[in-house]
C-alpha cells in the first residue's frame, strides 16, 4: 500500500482505445492539449468565438482581482440567441431540437425553429408580466420541454433563472425562493412519475405560504401538464397556456454583458444552508458548449440523450445549454428508468437510435443488479459514446457498460466536474483517450488540474493528494450568491498561498499521469493513521459477486481513530446474506487492498440513502454507524430509508478481530 493508502484501485487492468474509425474523424485530436498549453487563453478565445457575439470581447480574462474573475471582457451576446435563433438564421430550422417522451408514453418533437417560437412566446408573457433584466425567476418543473423553455426564456430576457429539482420540498424551494429573491415562480400542474400523475403546484403554494408577507414572489406561471386539479390563486396565478400560447413568435432581444449573470443552482456545502452558486453569461456557455462538442465527439447527424434532470447542474450544462448551442437533437425524459418496464432506458435508444448516451454510475449500477439480460432484449448498435458523471465509476460497472451497452466498442467518458466548475474539466476524449476504467484520465484541454500535498506542493505521480485547479477556467462560478465572502473561504482559503480552486475532492495520480479521483475528502478515513478512500473500498465490495451497491463511511473509532463501516446490498441472486456473507466481504476487501481497509461492519441493507440525484447520503450512514441518531434527512429522495436500514442492520454486524 503506498503512503496514501491507495493501491491498486482497479482490478480491470484493460485500457481501452479509441475506436479507431471514430479517432480517425473525432471534432479533437491530441494535437489540442498542446495548443491549449501553449497558448490557454487563446485556445478560450477560439472557443468562444464558435458562439455567435453581438460585439466582441476585446479582452479573453481580466484576473486582476481574484478569485473574482471576469471572463470575455468587453463582449456582448445573448445566449437564447445563441442555443436557439441563430441555427434557425443558419437553415437548421426543421431540425429536430428535443425528442420529448413522456413517462405515459405520449411523445413530441420540437424543432430548432418551433424552439424559437416557443422560447419567443414565453420571452414576450414573463415580460408582460413585469420581469425584467437582472430579476430572478425560480423554476420548478417535471421533465417537460417548457423546463428548458423556461430557462431559455430567462436568459433571453437576461432575467437569472434559479431551477430547483422538482423532487424537492416545499421548504427546499422557499428557502431558495427567499434566499434569490424571485419575483417569479415557472411551474406545472404537476408531472408523471411511476405511472401515476405526482403534483407540483400545491408545493409552490405552501412555499408561497411559509414565506407569507415576505415572499418576494408577484406571479406563479403553470404549465398544464397532467390536468389534475390545482388549488387557483387569482391573484397570483397565471396559466402558461393562458400568457404564453397567446404572446407573439416575435420577441425582440437585447445582447447581455459576457459577465450578465445566468442562472444561480443550489448545491449542499458540508455545512449550513445550501450554497447559491452563480454562473454567468458568456465563459459558462463557451466551456458547456465547446466539452459538449469535444467531449462527447458531438457531430451534426447525432442523437443526444443525458438522463439527468434539469434541476440539476448536468441538466443546466449537457440538456438545456451545451447541446442547444451545438444544434443538437437530443432527447427528453419524463420518467424514471423502470416505468413502465426495466427496459425501458434501452427501448427509447433503440426507438430514437441515441448515439450519445449520459449517465450516472449509480444508474449503471442499478441497471446491472436488473441483468444484463435487460438492455440485451434492444438494439443499442446506433450507439456511439457513453459518459458518466457524478461520481467515480468502478471498474465493475465501467466494463459491465461498455459491454452490455457500448457493445464491447464504444468509448466511455468518464467526466469529472462540478456545480461550481459549470462544465467538464477532467474527462478521457473519446477519439483521443486510451481510457481506463475507473479513471478521468485527463485536465480537459485548457484545463490546469492538479494533485497537491497538505501544504499545496503537486505530488508526484503514483501519489495522492487534493485535487485543485491552478488557474481560472471560463465556466468557473463567480461568486455565491449573495456571499462573496463563503465563496472565498469556501474554494480559495485552502490554498490560498498558491492562488489555487480548491475542489473538495481526494485524488491520485497514477504511474502514467492520469488522474483517479477518490471522493469527497470529507469522506476519505484515516484509520490508525493509514489514509483511505471511500471510493477505494466500496469499489472494491462491488467486485464482489454478492454485491449490487456499497457505501463506505468512516465512523469514529476509540482506538483506531475512524473505523471502515459498509452497508450493502446484495445481489438478488445471493439470497439475504447472513453472517458469512459479511465474513466473505470483510475477507475479500482484506485480500482486494489490505488489512487495513477491511470494514469493522459490514450492514447488509436493502437500501442505501440517496439524495434524489442519487448521491449516497453518507453522512446519514455515519449517523447509523455511529449510533446517533439520524441528522436532517429532507434532501433523501426516500425518508423511509433511514427507518429501514436502522431497523435491518442489527444483526449483520461483524465480530472484532
Ligand atoms: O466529488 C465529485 C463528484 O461530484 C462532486 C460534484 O457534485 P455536484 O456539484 O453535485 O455535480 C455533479 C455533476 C457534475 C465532485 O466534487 N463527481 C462528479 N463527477 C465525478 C465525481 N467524482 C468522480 N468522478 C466523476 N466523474
Amino acid at each position: 500500500m503506498s503512503e496514501h493508502g491507495i493501491s491498486n484501485l482497479s482490478r480491470e487492468d484493460r485500457v481501452f482505445e479509441p475506436p479507431a474509425e471514430l479517432a480517425a474523424q473525432a471534432n479533437v485530436t491530441a494535437d489540442v492539449y498542446d495548443r491549449a498549453a501553449q497558448d490557454r487563453l487563446g485556445f478560450w478565445a477560439d472557443a468562444a468565438r464558435r458562439l455567435t457575439w453581438g460585439t466582441d470581447f476585446d479582452e479573453v480574462l481580466d484576473w486582476s482581482s481574484p478569485p473574482f474573475a471576469q471572463w470575455f471582457v468587453g463582449g456582448k451576446l445573448n445566449v437564447a440567441y445563441n442555443c436557439v435563433d441563430r441555427h434557425v438564421e443558419a437553415g437548421h430550422g426543421d431540425k429536430v431540437a428535443i425528442h420529448f417522451v413522456g413517462e405515459p408514453g405520449d411523445t413530441r418533437d420540437l424543432t430548432y425553429a418551433e424552439l424559437k417560437d416557443e422560447v419567443s412566446k414565453a420571452a414576450n408573457a414573463i415580460e408582460e408580466l413585469g420581469v425584467e433584466s437582472g430579476d430572478r425567476i425560480a423554476i420548478y418543473m417535471p421533465m417537460i420541454p417548457e423546463a428548458v423553455i423556461a430557462m431559455l426564456a430567462s436568459a433571453r430576457v437576461g432575467a437569472v433563472h434559479t431551477v430547483v429539482f422538482g423532487g424537492f420540498s416545499s421548504d427546499a424551494l422557499a428557502s431558495r425562493v427567499e434566499d434569490c429573491e424571485a419575483k417569479l415562480v415557472i411551474t406545472a400542474d404537476g408531472g408523471y412519475r411511476r405511472g401515476k400523475p405526482s403534483s407540483l403546484k400545491p408545493a409552490v403554494d405552501e412555499a408561497l405560504a411559509k414565506l407569507g408577507d415576505a415572499s418576494p414572489v408577484e406571479n406563479v406561471l403553470v404549465v398544464r401538464r397532467t390536468g389534475e386539479d390545482v388549488p387557483w390563486n387569482g391573484d397570483v396565478d397565471v396559466w402558461w397556456h393562458e400568457v404564453v400560447d397567446e404572446s407573439s413568435t416575435d420577441h425582440r432581444f437585447t445582447e447581455f454583458d459576457s459577465e450578465h449573470p445566468l442562472f444561480v443552482m443550489y448545491t449542499s456545502g458540508t455545512t449550513g444552508k445550501p450554497k447559491g452558486i452563480l454562473h454567468t453569461s458568456a465563459g459558462y456557455l463557451t466551456q458547456a458548449a465547446y466539452t459538449f462538442w469535444a467531449t462527447f465527439d458531438h457531430k451534426d447527424d447525432d442523437v443526444y440523450w443525458c438522463t439527468a434532470d434539469v434541476g440539476w447542474i448536468t441538466g443546466h450544462s449537457y440538456i438545456t445549454y451545451g447541446p442547444t448551442a451545438n444544434g443538437a437533437t437530443q432527447v427528453l425524459y419524463e420518467g424514471t428508468p423502470d416505468t413502465p418496464h426495466k427496459g425501458r432506458w434501452w427501448e427509447i435508444i433503440a426507438d430514437k437510435k441515441v448515439s450519445l448516451f449520459y449517465t450516472a454510475p449509480t444508474a449503471i449500477r442499478t441497471c446491472m443488479k436488473w441483468g444484463e439480460q435487460i438492455p440485451a432484449e434492444h438494439d443499442l448498435s446506433s450507439l456511439r459514446v457513453l459518459g458518466t458523471v457524478g461520481e467515480s465509476i468502478n471498474p465493475e460497472a465501467y466494463v459491465w457498460y461498455r459491454e452490455n451497452i457500448g457493445g464491447g466498442s464504444a468509448p466511455i467518458v468518464d467526466t469529472w466536474w462540478q456545480t461550481e466548475t459549470g462544465a467538464h474539466m477532467i474527462t478521457p476524449l473519446p477519439g483521443v483517450t486510451a481510457a481506463k476504467p475507473g479513471s478521468a484520465m485527463t485536465a480537459f484541454p485548457g484545463v490546469t488540474a492538479e494533485v497537491v500535498d497538505d501544504a499545496g506542493t503537486p505530488v508526484g505521480n503514483g501519489e495522492g493528494g487534493y485535487l485543485v485547479i491552478t488557474e481560472p477556467w471560463p465556466s468557473m462560478l463567480r461568486t455565491i450568491w449573495g456571499d462573496d465572502d463563503r465563496y472565498v473561504e469556501t474554494y480559495w482559503s485552502r490554498f490560498k498561498a498558491q492562488g489555487y480552486y480548491f475542489a473538495g475532492d481526494g485524488a491520485k495520480k497514477d504511474d502514467d499521469g492520469a488522474i483517479w479521483l477518490l471522493g469527497r475528502v470529507d469522506d476519505v478515513m484515516n484509520v490508525s493513521g493509514h489514509r483511505l478512500s471511500t471510493t477505494e473500498i466500496e469499489s472494491a465490495l462491488v467486485s464482489h459477486p454478492k454485491v449490487a451497491e456499497a457505501a463506505v463511511v468512516g465512523a469514529a473509532d476509540e482506538t483506531t481513530g475512524q473505523a471502515v463501516c459498509a452497508f450493502v446490498i446484495l445481489r438478488e441472486s445471493a439470497g439475504d446474506g447472513g453472517e458469512d456473507v459479511v465474513a466473505e466481504l470483510r475477507n475479500h476487501v482484506g485480500k482486494e487492498i489490505g488489512p487495513i481497509a477491511k470494514p469493522r461492519q459490514v450492514m447488509v441493507v436493502p437500501e442505501l440513502p440517496k439524495t434524489r440525484s442519487g448521491k449516497i447520503m453518507r453522512r446519514l450512514l455515519r449517523d447509523v454507524a455511529e449510533n446517533r441518531e439520524v441528522g436532517d434527512a429532507t434532501t433523501l429522495a426516500d425518508s423511509s430509508v433511514v427507518d429501514l436500514i436502522t431497523a435491518g442492520m442489527s444483526g449483520a454486524k461483524a465480530d472484532e478481530d
